[in-house]
């Protein structure tokens, strides 16, 4: 099966989890992605957190796949000369670098435009330019923190919470290739390239848009009724924690389930949807609740919500999360297990999807990964493993025409 990004050339210079998640999937969808490391180190994220001696980290392997490994020094001249080789030919160069380095290395946008102008350069930064802290370097939480994502996270007793989901460094990532292949699209129309930046604040604040939306209700009417502080806690004149509440219209929570005290995730979400009220009351065993001016709609429950999750909690004391989800699937309940690592690492529903999957790596035997979360009709994404430092130096340099022994001096002078 052909791929639809076959033929587009990209090269790598990202590092850590931003940049090599936004090369990855595109990728995975047919891109020729070289990713461009220093000789001898390479990407950072090789080496952190390694479970196994001497072999590259999951950190590493779970972000490049599909990709080939070209080592290379930029800072001497022969490697500039390589890199400005690649440059001509590429269509599309995506870096995360700290503040400036690129410029620093020689390879400005106005630079990167001359030598090839219809290359697509991309750029992940903390901060977008001309923000008053875009000489910042950022990693994730920093991004989660600026972004908004922190301060209306965890519970309103505790303090600003960051998220396990890389809303910083992943989720810029995939706004990253929202914009390359915008702009892949954009020179078909006019023949250029052009230089797309993302900045994981803005990338952060875009999830966050309900909790803008929450900041101007707040501001105007004072309260906001969907919070657990409504009605009976203070607001202040900020958005604030909200535990586990649902972000919209619809009341949830995290309820226990049988065997909470020893199981740290038995524990389902639950949602109180409007119009399934009937049915949760009758499952509940509580049909006089359904016409219950004090239960009937939505206004008249929110006053005792937390009364009602509790007298949920108590039909669920002696029914397992899953057991708990397979009665309230039949009434239409929008509610889910919480899930463990572990539990979806092993998820039979999540391996026949392609979701999570086992691939080879030659240091590593196999290991787990995520697969492609996009399902396409016409394409099947093929993970394969992350490449070695510097796999595929030889390979590349040939393609771009040097000789044996060009690139054995090349190797000699230690600039790839
Ligand atoms: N050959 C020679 N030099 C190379 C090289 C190569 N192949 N690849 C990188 N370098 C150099 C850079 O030119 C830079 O040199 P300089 O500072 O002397 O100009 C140097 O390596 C360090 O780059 P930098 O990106 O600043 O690394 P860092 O480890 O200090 O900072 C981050 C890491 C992630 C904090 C920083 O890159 C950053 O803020 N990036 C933007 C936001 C981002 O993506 N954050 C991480 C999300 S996971």
């Amino acid at each position: 099966m052909s791929k639809p990004l076959e033929g587009i050339k990209i090269i790598d210079f990202t590092h850590v989890q931003a940049g090599p998640a936004c090369t990855q999937l595109l990728a995975w969808f047919g891109a020729d992605v070289i990713k461009v490391e220093r000789p001898g180190s390479g990407d950072v994220t090789r080496n952190q957190l390694r479970d196994i001696p001497d072999a590259d980290a999951l950190y590493f392997t779970m972000l490049n796949s599909n990709k080939r490994s070209l080592t290379l020094d930029t800072k001497t001249q022969e490697g500039k000369d390589v890199l400005e080789k690649l440059v001509r030919e590429s269509d599309v160069l995506v870096e995360n670098f700290g503040p400036g380095a690129l410029d620093r290395m020689g390879f400005s946008w106005e630079r990167l435009n001359e030598l090839n102008p219809k290359l697509i350069m991309a750029s992940v930064k903390g901060f977008s330019d001309g923000h008053h802290y875009d000489d910042l370097k950022v990693y994730e939480n920093v991004a989660q923190c600026a972004g908004g994502a922190a301060s209306t996270t965890g519970f309103w007793d505790g303090p600003p919470t960051v998220s396990a989901a890389a809303l910083g460094d992943s989720n810029t990532g995939m706004h990253l290739a929202i914009g390359i292949l915008t702009a892949i699209i954009g020179r078909g129309q006019t023949g250029r390239g052009q230089k797309v930046a993302v900045s994981m604040q803005d990338s952060v604040i875009n999830l966050c848009r309900v909790k803008l939306r929450d900041q101007q209700r707040l501001d105007r009417i004072g309260y906001l009724e969907e919070y657990p502080q409504y009605p009976h806690g203070e607001f202040s004149d900020v958005v604030p924690r909200g535990g586990n509440a649902g972000g919209g219209g619809q009341p949830g929570w995290v309820l226990k389930c049988k065997g909470w005290e020893t199981d740290p995730n038995a524990y389902i979400y639950f949602t109180i949807q409007g119009h399934a009220w009937e049915p949760i009351c009758r499952a509940l065993g509580k049909p006089e609740w359904i016409e219950d001016p004090n239960y009937a709609t939505p206004q008249a429950r929110q006053p005792h919500i937390f009364e009602i999750f509790a007298t949920i909690e108590a039909w669920l004391a002696d029914k397992t999360k899953y057991e708990a989800v397979d009665i309230l699937r039949k009434f239409d309940i929008p509610c889910a297990p919480v899930l463990s690592m572990k539990e979806i690492a092993n998820d039979p529903s999540l391996r026949a999807s392609g979701t999570i999957v086992e691939v080879p790596h030659k240091e590593r035997g196999t290991y787990l990964t995520v697969g492609s979360p996009i399902k396409f009709s016409g394409l099947k994404p093929e993970i394969t493993g992350s490449p070695l430092l510097g796999e595929h130096t030889d390979e590349i340099l040939s393609e771009l025409g040097y000789s044996k022994d060009q690139i054995a001096s090349l190797h000699s002078s230690r600039s790839v």
